[in-house]
């Protein structure tokens, strides 16, 4: 943010008139194929040539102690089509690099296009990425320029406090001459698994695998699973016509929070496997319609993920289904998984055709009379 300088590159301060309206963005982690978009946002107000945005942005999707959270609205009614409205950058500026202010964690950029302001996307970015830092520490910084009086409202919103003012340098940022540091001290567990569950699934990052968080498709939002998810995706999942092909029963509302919870709050830590779960919302009425999973695991260096979904008997035939997977697998390549897979019955043309659809192909396995597809 510091990147951001001079009068013009900011917003205008300016009362709030009429009541704001509900978000209109899904907010996401970014993946590679949101990068041009990001950077052309980031021209927009920032130095810099398109190529240098790229790659730096590249680094934060890429990178480990970095994050890229993303915004995207629909447009037109079918959400055929969406673009990239917002953005907000997460990195790690270690001792050596960050000069006169503290090292750690700070908000390394956050803007939202102009025709989308004051609509709560910012505010949303933010609330991301703070849920983001919080699994890794316990305190996130982000600096701005004290003329610019929209960011300081927007940080102590969230809930930012005023540290410093003057110069701060950062050794590779330029820097600006009146910037104002602020700190956000994180409750380190507010983003964990909480013994209710209500927390997001899973933890991040831990031991080096992949952690569920928010994705976004095109109609559909794919949502960290959580125990209190049990009450809603219950009646969904009380059909017998779901376990024609799966084998099993529906579960009660007592079995589903019980599976939950061993999903979600108490996962198997053996450094080996890791259960990554979501519900899949629709976008266009917030209702769930299903839900995904990933079961990724680690073996030498080389991860894999086995993959399920389940979309609920009166949202089939739409291509829920394909367009959750596609989404699930797209991140998990990103995530480094490098093999894919998936167990489907030799007669189950629907999942057949999903498998298909995310680039996965038969193989001659049979595992518990399923076949093994594999991409
Ligand atoms: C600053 C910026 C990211 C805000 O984006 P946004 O999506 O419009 O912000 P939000 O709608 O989430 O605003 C949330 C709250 O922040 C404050 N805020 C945001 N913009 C404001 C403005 N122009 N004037 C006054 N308050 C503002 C308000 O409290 C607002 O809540 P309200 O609209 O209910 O009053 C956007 O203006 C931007 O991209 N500016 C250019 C780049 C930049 O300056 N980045 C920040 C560097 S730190």
């Amino acid at each position: 943010m510091g990147a951001v300088s001079g009068r013009g590159r900011f917003a205008e301060w300016a009362d709030r008139q009429e009541p704001r309206l509900r978000c209109p963005a899904v907010v996401a982690l970014a993946l590679a194929g949101d990068v041009a978009a990001a950077a052309d946002l980031a021209l927009t107000v920032a130095p810099g040539s398109r190529d240098e945005w790229q790659e730096r942005l590249l680094r934060d999707v890429r990178g480990r102690d970095r994050e890229l959270v993303v915004a995207h609205v629909a447009q037109g009614a079918e959400s055929a089509n969406r673009q990239l409205v917002g953005y907000a950058r997460l990195g790690l500026v270690p001792p050596g690099d960050s000069g006169s202010a503290p090292p750690g964690y700070y908000v390394l950029g956050l803007v939202v296009e102009r025709a989308w302001r004051r609509r709560g996307i910012a505010e949303a970015l933010l609330q991301q990425l703070i849920a983001l830092a919080s699994e890794r520490t316990g305190e996130l910084w982000s600096f701005y320029d004290v003329r610019d009086t929209a960011s300081a409202a927007l940080h102590r919103r969230v809930g930012f406090r005023p540290e410093r003012r003057g110069t701060i340098g950062f050794p590779g940022l330029p820097s600006t001459s009146v910037d104002e540091l602020v700190r956000l001290s994180l409750p380190r567990d507010t983003a964990r698994p909480r013994s209710d569950g209500a927390g997001w699934a899973a933890g991040l990052s831990v031991q080096g695998f992949p952690a569920a968080l928010p994705l976004a498709g095109l109609r559909l939002g794919l949502e960290p699973l959580r125990v209190a998810h049990a009450e809603e995706m219950a009646p969904l999942l009380d059909d017998a016509k779901l376990h024609a092909f799966i084998g099993g029963e529906p579960a009660t509302l007592s079995d589903l929070r019980e599976r939950y919870r061993r999903q979600v709050v108490d996962p198997p830590s053996d450094g080996v496997q890791r259960w990554l779960n979501w519900v899949v919302r629709r976008r266009r009425d917030g209702r769930a319609v299903g839900t995904v999973q990933a079961t990724v695991i680690r073996r030498d260096r080389a991860l894999t993920a086995e993959v399920a979904w389940v979309v609920a008997t009166e949202y089939q035939g739409q291509g829920y289904a394909r367009e959750a997977a596609q989404v699930l697998v797209a991140w998990l390549r990103e995530q480094g998984v490098e093999t894919v897979m998936a167990h489907v019955h030799p007669d189950h043309q629907a999942s057949q055709g999903v498998a298909r659809a995310v680039g996965l192909t038969p193989t001659l396995l049979l595992v518990d009379g399923e076949v093994r597809w594999q991409g």
